[in-house]
């Protein structure tokens, strides 16, 4: 285990089972729809593409960037698109693929930006969420797994850029972070 680790939240083994779960949940949800995930760059990127494996009927997938406006620490709500989606979104069934949800402003802000698009539908899958940080009433409709207000690393997840490639989700120990 890496040094900066506390503790395994989720082993490789428990998300391999978890991701294939969701896949198999969308794939009888969406059939005969051909969703569009929009993934969201860069955090969500590893489980996107586990996720997008573990999906057995056709969908597709795109990326979207977005940053935080405002003050560093306190999540604004007012984000910033710094990459759009390449594809006309009209009619299209959306799944917005996230790492973790955290205060919810970001979803929030995104879901409203897609909905004017005027697709078919949207719906959220994240593969963490941090329920007791919400801040606006957000409707996830697909969760990997709850996590309590610790900061987790690992599987796409980053603290200033590292800890991405690490294949389960660890607990990152307060000293590294404060
Ligand atoms: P929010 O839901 O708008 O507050 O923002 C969620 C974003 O904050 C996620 O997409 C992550 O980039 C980041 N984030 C929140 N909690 C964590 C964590 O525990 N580890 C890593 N990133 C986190
Ligand atoms: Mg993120």
């Amino acid at each position: 285990m890496n040094n900066d680790i506390k503790r395994v939240a989720f082993t490789e083994v428990q998300i391999r089972k978890r991701v294939a779960e969701l896949g198999a949940e969308i794939s009888r949800d969406y059939k005969g729809k051909n969703p569009l995930l929009i993934c969201i760059l860069r955090g969500a990127v590893v489980f996107a593409s586990d996720l997008l494996r573990a999906i057995t009927i056709p969908a597709e997938i795109d990326f979207m960037a977005l940053s935080s406006y405002g003050a560093s620490t306190v999540s604004s709500g007012i984000v910033k698109i710094k990459k759009d989606i390449d594809v006309d979104l009209k009619d299209r069934h959306l799944i917005i693929v996230e790492d973790i949800i955290d205060s919810g402003l970001t979803l929030d802000y995104l879901s409203k930006y897609l909905e004017n698009h005027k697709p078919a539908s949207v719906k959220i899958c994240t593969f963490l969420d941090k329920q007791e940080s919400r801040k606006v009433d957000l409707k996830v409709d697909y969760i990997g797994f709850p996590v309590e207000n610790e900061f987790v690393v690992g599987y796409g997840l980053d603290f200033a850029e590292k800890y991405r490639n690490l294949p389960y989700i660890g607990i990152l120990k307060e000293e590294i972070y404060t």
